[in-house]
């Protein structure tokens, strides 16, 4: 057997989204290091095209494509130009994510309501819309959606963003229902605290205003939060053939935060 072909991803072709930085740029070099070849993307060209560039300058096989993931123009146009470059779609990880404001619902606005559906939720459905009519073509394929431990229990302050990540819990279930058929299998991760931009933000507020964010590390019977490559390693076994009885399932890769 060659090097390449002992690599749990060989030969597959996957689409990360969010790619650029936090989780999904662990994903995607985690891919890349495994064999596939991923188009990565992500709205932002520049820390996307960096990514590109090293992972090809370990060896890997990526490219950059910018678009919104919530917008059908943009999804249809960016399933095409994978296609046209690859020749097909295996794997989709729909990570792309956005927690614009931290509020009850009291003080939620009616912007950020809509902003959080629109990327967490309508992006799964858009890019899924896109790309799985490609995965059928080839015969089968494998998606990864990113919800949350927000999507499985109640987390103070977030309420929009804990609707979306339960929303896409639901839809990874249901669209594994639809296309078990067609050899698609549907998962979904549903991480805990791993600190990225999307959060940095909420940890520096705890830290400045002296509140005990250490107690955070209690609830994880693990005693640790966690880092992109625990994610990275959990969604390539989702995505690959050692997965390919397992669908419709939400993983948590939480340090055991669901489990109290
Ligand atoms: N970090 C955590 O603790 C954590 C925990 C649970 C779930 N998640 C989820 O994991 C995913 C990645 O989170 P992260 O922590 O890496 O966040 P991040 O903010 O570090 O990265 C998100 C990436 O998504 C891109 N993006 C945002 N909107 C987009 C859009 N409309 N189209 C294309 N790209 C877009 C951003 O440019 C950015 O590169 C999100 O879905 C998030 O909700 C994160």
């Amino acid at each position: 057997m060659t090097e390449q072909s002992d690599k749990r991803l060989s030969g597959k072709i996957a689409v990360v989204t969010g790619s650029a930085m936090g989780l999904g740029e662990a994903i995607a070099r985690g891919f890349a290091r495994q064999g596939a070849k991923v188009a990565c993307i992500d709205l932002q060209p520049a820390p996307n095209e960096a990514l590109v560039a090293d992972i090809k300058s370990g060896g890997g096989d990526a490219i950059s494509l910018i678009g919104d993931v919530a917008r059908a123009a943009d999804t249809e146009r960016l399933a095409k130009a994978v296609t046209g470059h690859y020749g097909r779609i295996d794997i989709l990880v729909n990570n792309a994510g956005v927690l614009p404001s931290r509020e009850t619902v009291l003080h939620t606005s009616e912007a950020d309501w809509d902003e959080t559906m629109r990327v967490n939720v309508k992006g799964v459905f858009l890019m899924s819309k896109a790309v799985i009519p490609e995965m059928i073509k080839a015969g089968g394929g494998a998606i990864v959606n990113m919800s949350s431990i927000t999507g499985l229990v109640g987390l103070p302050v977030r309420p929009a963003y804990s609707a979306s990540k339960g929303a896409v819990a639901i839809l990874t279930k249901q669209m594994a229902v639809d296309f078990g058929g067609d050899n698609i299998r549907v998962n979904a991760l549903s991480p805990s605290f791993v600190i990225t931009a999307i959060n940095k933000p909420m940890f520096d507020k705890m830290k400045e205003e002296g509140e005990p964010w250490e107690r955070l590390l209690d609830m994880h019977p693990l005693r640790h939060l966690g880092q992109p490559e625990d994610v990275a390693h959990a969604a390539i076994f989702l995505a690959s053939d050692e997965a390919s009885w397992i669908t419709g399932v939400i993983l948590p890769v939480d340090g055991g935060y669901t489990a109290c």
